[in-house]
């Protein structure tokens, strides 16, 4: 069986084919970086009407990198919550005249559990169950997974995500969108001891997190209290310096709660997904911390843990139950 799915909730137009092992066949992402980097985030108007350019012709590269054409495809699938709506409205809205045109099933899959299942995709065996987090421009979320659909909100953050943290901290260091990687980049110059930011709730028990006091500290470090328009600090140590302190405090609070996790679910594998963990500073202390706790960690490749459609398939196992979506399948912006 041969599945098409599309990924439109955020700022990436995506389409990947893949069987119901699950293998992976093609996995294509259109990135609108250059279309929201003047504005340092993602303007959800600008991003639908990109998706609506893109769509086709990313599903027409999906399908020809794969070797297929559409009368191949039994199945659909479709990212239809969370996200932005307008954008997500794009992908539900043709993956239903897909569905329909072909007369196949139509799946709908929540995109958070997808970061997870990339796990799982990556592994190529069962990872289940496990704690799970997800690290993303969106969200930064912890989940106890009974199987690949199964999962219960153990904590999550209470303002900023981490992946936005990174965006605000990159626009503040005038770095460049998205901030992740330019941060990371930044950080590698830089001595991550140099401030001591605020690490919040770590010495606490409650799974739950919070970045904006974090994303406050280093715009006082950088301008001191008077902000009014504040330039971007020249490249040199100071900059360096932010960067990878900011980071450290960032990925000390991420691993720390993660443990955290582990000890309290008495769980023993842990995967974690989302475009964060795409950060190699994060995957190393990850690593570490796994090896030190006993656990086996899951985590997939970094083309993997950005947005994509190939980790929507976690529709194979909506498929094999037989969970199919109406026709009148509606997008939702929120699902947290
Ligand atoms: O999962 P994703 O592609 O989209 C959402 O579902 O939000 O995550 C995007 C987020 C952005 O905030 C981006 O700055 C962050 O992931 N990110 C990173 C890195 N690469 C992407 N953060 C830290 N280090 C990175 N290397
Ligand atoms: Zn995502």
């Amino acid at each position: 069986m041969l599945f098409l799915a599309l990924e439109t909730s955020c700022d990436e137009t995506a389409a990947a084919v893949f069987t119901d092992e699950p293998r992976i066949l093609s996995n294509v992402v259109s990135s609108q970086n250059d279309l929201h980097a003047r504005f340092h985030g993602v303007v959800p108007e600008i991003a639908a009407r990109a998706h609506l350019r893109n769509l086709l012709p990313v599903i027409d590269q999906a399908l020809r990198q794969a070797n297929v054409t559409l009368k191949d495809i039994g199945c659909v699938a479709v990212h239809n919550t969370p996200g932005l709506v307008g954008a997500l409205l794009i992908g539900v809205s043709a993956a239903k005249m897909l569905s329909l045109a072909l007369d196949v099933p139509l799946l709908a899959v929540n995109h958070i559990a997808s970061h997870i299942y990339a796990c799982r995709l990556a592994a190529g065996r069962d990872i289940f169950p496990c704690v799970g987090f997800v690290v993303s421009g969106g969200h930064t979320a912890l989940f106890r997974c009974e199987d690949a659909l199964t999962m219960r909100l153990l904590g999550g953050t209470r303002d900023d995500a981490a992946g936005e943290a990174f965006d605000k901290v990159s626009a503040i260091l005038g770095l460049g969108f998205p901030g992740g990687p330019a941060v990371e980049r930044e950080a590698a110059n830089g001595d991550p001891n140099a401030y001591d930011f605020p690490r919040s709730f770590l010495s606490d028990g409650r799974l739950e997190f919070s970045f904006s006091g974090l994303k406050t500290a280093v715009l006082y470090t950088v301008h001191g209290q008077n902000v009014s328009r504040a330039t971007p600090p020249p490249a040199g140590r100071l900059r360096a310096d932010v960067a990878a302190s900011f980071q450290q405090a960032v990925m000390d609070v991420l691993v720390g709660k993660c443990k955290q996790a582990l000890r309290q679910t008495a769980l023993t594998r842990l995967a974690v997904g989302g475009g964060v963990t795409a950060n190699k500073v994060f995957r190393a202390a990850l690593e570490a911390m796994a090896a030190k706790e006993g656990a086996a960690l899951f985590i997939p490749p970094p083309s993997l843990c950005t947005d994509n459609a190939a980790m929507a398939a976690l529709a194979v196992e909506k498929w094999r139950l037989g969970q199919f979506a109406p026709l009148d399948l509606d997008a939702e912006a929120n699902f947290l």
